[in-house]
């Protein structure tokens, strides 16, 4: 039987550290008030002219790759997860394939839109494409440059202070050793509360979700209105918004019922679970998660501290530096689950 195996991981952070006092510089926040409230304490940010979302990737799956044991042409495939793309269009998974010099296969490259549930939704896609058979050695990347999109008022800060930049990176492949790899994956999305937890401009909505709402649009019912109006601008409607209550309740209902559904499929129980990455949203909703499953601490795998919530890079980044730190040992049951915006929500279950 044909099972996915995640061949290397690796991630690249950027060097410069921000720091939960730095941020009181822009906003009215205190380092106290972040730590507690959400477990982080220094993000990175990348550097503003010289590393995209797009070049953070490529520097992680460089890595992966050389750790895979092939070269750059044996990808025969890009899954690219992210919601900090360098461009509203073409997608950052062809801007990886350029930006590594993979020009000569013309593999397909496909971008995933699925925020912090991105990696998940990307591992679920690329497990069906090894599976049948289709594809040998994908790149699944999950990378993030929040920093440009944040709002750095006080009125930004419930929001802004969460991110970090950074990405992470794996080299997919098939095996046939008994027991190993992929062994279930969930996905799941409501759209109920999409709003909620989301940066709906630049789009082309043209207020249709929100009448009470003016966003400048000269006149809603003329073709053709462009994406970004300077009222936008002018008013700072061109950042995130989140209702943090709403997706902290719904994310601690729906972590452990995601985890416990890949257990169930499996016949598996969270005590095997040798580690659990949870993508790092806020240290008090991986506490809950671990509590609700009753883990122990070195059964679960934390790193917000360092680097903020990275969305789509989350898990990766916190699966590569588990490994480098040797928290993950062949044999061992990883469990990988992840909640945000959409809502959108899933988990995977893998023997590594
Ligand atoms: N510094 C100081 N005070 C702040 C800050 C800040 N950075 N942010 C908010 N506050 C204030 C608020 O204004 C509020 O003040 P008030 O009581 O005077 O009105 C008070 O702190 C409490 O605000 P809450 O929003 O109720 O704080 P909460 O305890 O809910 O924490 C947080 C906010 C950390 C955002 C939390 O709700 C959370 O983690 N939510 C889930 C985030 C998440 O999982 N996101 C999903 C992934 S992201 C993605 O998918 C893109």
């Amino acid at each position: 039987m044909i099972r996915t195996r995640i061949r290397s991981i690796a991630h690249y952070v950027p060097e410069q550290v921000v720091t939960n006092n730095d941020l009181t510089k822009y906003m009215d926040t205190s380092d106290e008030w972040i730590r507690e409230r959400t477990g982080i304490e220094e993000r990175r940010y990348a550097h503003k002219h010289e590393e995209t979302t797009t070049s953070m990737a490529a520097r992680a799956s460089e890595i992966a790759i050389e750790r895979a044991g092939i070269t750059k042409e044996d990808i025969d495939f890009i899954i690219f997860a992210t919601l900090s793309p360098d461009y509203y269009f073409p997608g950052c998974g062809v801007l990886l394939q350029r930006e590594l010099g993979i020009t000569q296969t013309e593999i397909g490259a496909l971008d995933i839109r699925n925020q912090c549930s991105g990696f998940v939704y990307g591992l679920s896609v690329a497990d069906k494409f090894i599976k049948t058979g289709t594809y040998k050695n994908i790149l699944l990347v999950g990378s993030e440059k929040h920093s440009m999109g944040l709002d750095f008022r006080t009125e930004g800060r419930g929001v802004t202070v969460i991110f970090g930049d950074g990405a992470g990176a794996c080299v997919l492949q098939p095996t046939e050793e008994e027991g190993r790899g992929v062994l279930s994956t969930h996905l799941h999305s409501d759209g109920t509360h999409a709003e909620e937890l989301a940066m709906i401009n630049p789009g082309s909505h043209g207020g249709y979700h929100n009448a009470d709402v003016d966003y400048g649009y000269p006149d809603p019912q003329v073709p053709g209105e462009i994406f970004v109006t300077p009222k936008m601008m002018k008013d700072y409607m061109l950042a995130p918004n989140m209702t943090g209550q709403l997706v902290f309740k719904t994310a601690v209902t729906k972590f452990p019922e995601v985890i416990q559904e890949g257990l169930n499929e499996t016949g598996l129980n969270s005590t095997d679970i040798d580690l659990l990455i949870p993508h790092q949203a806020n240290l008090r909703i991986s506490a809950f998660v671990q509590k609700r499953l009753g883990l122990r601490d070195d059964q679960v795998f934390n790193n917000i501290q360092k680097y903020g919530n990275t969305t789509a890079a989350s898990i990766p980044i916190a699966m590569s530096e588990a490994f480098e730190q040797g928290k993950i040992k062949d044999g061992d049951l990883i469990c990988l689950a992840a909640f945000g915006s959409g809502f959108t929500w899933g988990s995977v279950l893998l023997r590594w």
